[in-house]
């Protein structure tokens, strides 16, 4: 009997041959409610006025705060870059100005727990020859309307590296991804070429040890997918996704693993956490 969450032959072969997979109704509407309606308590019981810490992927200096790096164990609120007008005051109401919350739901938090330790994610990480998979970082995304910010090119291995690479990203839509409201675009194929650089955490911060490629964009493809549905991004796939310029919302739940069997956590990489912690996941 198939485990569950485990991929058919078909879903794997297109898995490796595109470096992405998205399978459609992976999480009830019941289930796409109960996080979105947890992450609003979560948001509701945010003090921001304890942090400004604003994020952006185009402004590293600002994300090598210790806010950042402590985030890798706790549950932490980053605001959108375009949040706060000129003298540091929110320019629309706290729901609609945090870029995201990472990057321990998992670890912490017990729905985001309960969710993200479902049997369908160890059906999935089991598919792709995952030995003792730990879930290293999770991410709520916003991508809030009007000023949801843009995330660059990149892939996921560069981040949260292991030698030989293992990451895999989870990323569960919570409303519809549309072109309009900033959806994943990624240049299929693009994960057989390998890792392009690695962002290196060090005694003067973090920082890429080399500077990005430049991409076509006529090679991105567009990956609009419905709420509920899971994308699988291979950790070597070259992926982005654009500012949100529409009135609607593009809220996104995000999973890393990486496997530790067989590999080494990087001792460079952001996170300094123990991936020999306990898993999600009992085999
Ligand atoms: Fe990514």
């Amino acid at each position: 009997m198939a485990i569950a969450g485990s991929l058919s032959s078909d879903q794997l072969q297109f898995f490796n041959s595109h470096g992405y997979l998205v399978l459609e109704s992976f999480a009830s509407s019941e289930e796409v409610d109960c996080l979105r309606k947890r992450m609003e308590q979560l948001l509701d019981e945010f003090d921001y006025s304890s942090t400004a810490s604003i994020f952006s992927t185009k402004n590293q200096q600002q994300s090598t705060d210790d806010y950042f790096f402590e985030s890798a164990e706790k549950i932490s609120f980053f605001f959108e870059e375009k949040a706060f007008d000129d003298d540091g005051k929110l320019k629309q109401p706290k729901p609609l100005s945090i870029n995201k919350v990472g990057h321990d739901l998992h670890g912490i938090d017990p729905v985001f727990r309960n969710f993200s330790a479902s049997d369908k994610f160890a059906g999935i990480l089991s598919s792709l020859q995952y030995k003792r998979p730990v879930i290293i970082q999770s991410m709520y995304i916003f991508k809030q309307p009007g000023i949801g910010g843009e995330v660059v090119p990149h892939q996921d291995n560069s981040f949260l590296y292991t030698e030989p690479a293992t990451c895999t990203g989870l990323w569960l839509a919570l409303e519809d991804a549309t072109i309009a409201n900033g959806c994943l675009w990624a240049i299929p194929g693009s994960h057989k070429n390998g890792l392009v650089r690695r962002f290196i955490r060090d005694e003067n911060g973090v920082h890429f040890d080399k500077p990005s490629p430049v991409y076509d964009q006529k090679d991105f493809v567009s990956v609009e997918v419905k709420s509920g549905s899971l994308v699988i991004i291979h950790g070597d796939l070259i992926h982005q996704s654009f500012e949100n310029q529409s009135s609607k919302s593009r809220h996104a739940y995000s999973l890393h693993a990486v496997d530790t069997v067989d590999c080494k956590w990087a001792p460079d990489n952001w996170i300094r956490r123990k991936v020999d912690a306990e898993p999600l996941y009992v085999s």
